[in-house]
């Protein structure tokens, strides 16, 4: 065991449901064995500004079950600039923080990168986003959530869908990876999902529709992911109403909600196993890794290898989902 007495933790990039329970875990495993956990306010940024403070044991309670982040979040321009570094790291030197948990996505993991080949602090991240776009980890802290608030969003379109006999376009988040899109679109039976990872052809999508109005099958939904390469629901709605401009649909963009949120059961326990062991790795001298879940284990991934990891998309799936939306 190493002699880090001063952690320092924070959120960056988009807040996923989660990111408390993680944060949670950390103050109080740091705080178990004997260290000072500093929280330090809106991610990168506040680093560069010293809005730091030092946390206790009741900071954090109550708050395993809110959604959003009591550290606040922050994208920061001012951080990936070498002055805005330097000045990150003057603020931790003056505040003692020999040790760092940063909890985000990808962009956090890019910065975490540039900044330690300049600066030498142990460190430790978490996957922290609803996108599950990162690599050394089944899941990231949130994703679960995310998908829940997707799946009941879509039941409830359903039932308006199938009241209107209408085909409802649903968009969902993920920047530019499909997997809120994959996961929630089978969980609701989706008639089609359309995501980066496959390249979508358009004229397949309506011929499919053509084919279920013929055979009476009135209530179509068709979720598409944000960064799906022909495009969003502006332009599958439109190529739809283009080819058949009898039918009734609609376009629902479900946004932010997905962000926000009770974080679900797995999502808290997910960032509890991740926050007790970044503290735990960096005391053992395990550090400049991503704590990740691979097959249910906790698994440690070096930085530079997570910060971009879209898993591909297994056959098997692709062809479960043409299957069970005939
Ligand atoms: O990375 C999480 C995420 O919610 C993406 O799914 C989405 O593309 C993006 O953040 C939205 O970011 P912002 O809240 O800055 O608009």
């Amino acid at each position: 065991m190493n002699k880090i007495k001063n952690i320092g933790v924070m959120t960056s990039g988009g807040d996923s449901p989660g990111m408390n329970a993680a944060v949670r875990a950390v103050v109080r495993t740091g705080v178990y064995h004997g260290m000072d956990v500093y929280g330090i306010r809106r991610g990168y940024q506040g680093m560069v500004d010293g809005d730091i403070f030092k946390m206790k044991t009741t900071d954090v309670s109550n708050i395993i079950q809110r959604g959003g982040t009591i550290l606040k979040t922050a994208r920061s321009k001012e951080f990936v600039t070498e002055e805005g570094m330097e000045k990150a790291y003057t603020q931790l030197r003056n505040h003692g923080i020999d040790g760092l948990v940063l909890i985000g996505g990808d962009g956090t993991f890019r910065g975490a990168t540039a900044f330690f080949k300049r600066y030498s602090i142990p460190a430790v991240g978490l996957p922290g986003t609803i996108d599950k776009d990162m690599a050394g980890t089944d899941f990231t802290i949130g994703f679960d959530t995310a998908v829940n608030t997707a799946v009941s969003a879509i039941d409830k379109i359903r039932d308006t869908a199938e009241a209107h006999d209408r085909i409802f376009i649903v968009e969902l988040m993920g920047r530019d990876a499909g997997y809120i899109a994959l996961h929630s679109g089978i969980s609701c039976g989706a008639e089609d999902i359309l995501i980066p990872e496959t390249v979508t052809h358009i004229n397949e999508v309506l011929d499919r529709i053509e084919t279920d109005e013929i055979r009476k099958k009135t209530v179509q939904i068709i979720v598409v992911a944000e960064g799906d390469d022909f495009g969003g629901a502006k332009e599958v709605h439109e190529s739809i109403v283009a080819r058949f401009p009898k039918l009734d649909v609609r376009s629902c963009i479900l946004g932010h909600i997905q962000r926000g949120g009770a974080p679900s059961y797995a999502d808290r326990v997910l960032a509890s196993r991740l926050g007790f062991a970044a503290v735990n790795a960096l005391r053992a001298g395990n550090t400049q890794v991503m704590a990740g879940i691979v097959n249910n284990k906790v698994v440690f991934t070096p930085f530079e290898q997570v910060v971009k990891g879209n898993t591909p998309i297994s056959e098997d799936l692709i062809e479960m989902i043409r299957v069970l939306s005939v």
